[in-house]
């Protein structure tokens, strides 16, 4: 398929277009696109209010059925968003989201339910300065975290298609998340079953993640830590450690030393 750099500009001012009548004074139709700051919208973070945790659910999972996890995460929170507090929100396209489906585009990386998840969380809670970044980058950790470490999927939808029993990750990730949970109900990895699996997981997903903004709203959020194992790797490996070679905060038992261990003494 070829796409020309004309065609783009045309499909790009055409988006801008209908956001802009739809939107009414919230955002203001430019005659150029300015790359750095995008078309002029409300400041982040955009105003949030109490959330129905089971309708984001039950959205969420029928939002998994019609684009996929990560569409199925956001657009579910965008849509409880739109209800209750309206514009931005309600001018959102949240059909971008489809793009993280499978780990974005079936590449099996980041898991699209918490890929789609972040994005809504940043929206309501972080912005452009690295001061007003970090209560996002706070609560999407958070949310990562307890992710990788609890049984899921947690949340069982009002009509679902299949039981799905749950299983513990310990990863992020699309690929792991698919492979240790197939193998515990034992499924193939693209049969119903496992779609239905990540439909619950998008749904238990959309739900923590509304019950901490929700949280984090009144003030009373108790955040997940890393395991003491974590911090540990960290203290030597990470930011500031005698090694200082390695950059995450993800559950490094997951990938490395399954085997018997080959690290040296410490
Ligand atoms: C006291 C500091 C310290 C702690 C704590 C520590 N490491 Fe290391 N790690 C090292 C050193 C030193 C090396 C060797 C570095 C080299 O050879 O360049 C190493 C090497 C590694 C390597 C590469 C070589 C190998 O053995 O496979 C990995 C992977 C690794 N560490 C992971 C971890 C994980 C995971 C943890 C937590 C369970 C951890 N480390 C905790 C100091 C530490
Ligand atoms: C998703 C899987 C995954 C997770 C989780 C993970 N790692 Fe790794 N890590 C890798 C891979 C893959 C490499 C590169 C190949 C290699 O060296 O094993 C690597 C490389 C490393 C290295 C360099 C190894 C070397 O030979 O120099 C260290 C040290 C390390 N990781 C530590 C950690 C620590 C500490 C954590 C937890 C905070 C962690 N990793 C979490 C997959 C992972």
């Amino acid at each position: 398929m070829k796409l020309s750099r004309r065609d783009m500009l045309k499909g790009v001012g055409g988006a801008l277009l209908g956001t802009a009548l739809g939107a009414g004074s919230v955002l203001v139709a430019r005659d150029r696109l300015d790359a750095a700051a995008g078309p002029s919208v409300a400041e982040l973070p955009w105003s949030y209010k109490t959330l129905d945790l089971d309708s984001a659910a039950e959205n969420a999972y029928d939002g998994y059925y019609a684009g996929a996890c990560c569409y199925g995460a956001f657009h579910s929170i965008i849509t409880e968003l739109a209800k209750t507090v309206g514009a931005p929100f309600n001018t959102i396209p949240t059909a971008m989201m489809i793009y993280g489906e499978g780990g974005i585009a079936g590449v099996g990386s980041v898991c699209g339910a918490l890929n789609g998840a972040a994005a809504a969380i940043f929206l309501v809670a972080g912005g452009m300065d690295k001061k007003k970044r970090e209560p996002a980058f706070e609560l999407i950790r958070d949310l990562y975290t307890w992710y990788e470490q609890n049984p899921l999927p947690d949340y069982k939808p009002r009509k679902p298609k299949y039981e799905i029993i749950k299983s513990v990750s310990r990863s992020n990730l699309c690929h792991a998340s698919v492979s240790t949970g197939c193998k515990a109900a034992k499924v193939k990895s693209f049969s119903k079953e496992r779609s239905e699996r990540c439909a619950w997981l998008t749904a238990s997903v959309a739900r923590h993640t509304v019950d901490q903004l929700n949280k984090y709203a009144a003030g009373n959020l108790k955040m997940m830590s890393l395991s003491s194992e974590v911090k540990t790797c960290r203290s030597c490996h990470d930011q500031g450690g005698a090694i200082e070679n390695t950059r995450g905060m993800m559950d490094c038992g997951g990938c490395h030393f399954k085997g018997p261990s080959k690290h040296v003494k410490i």
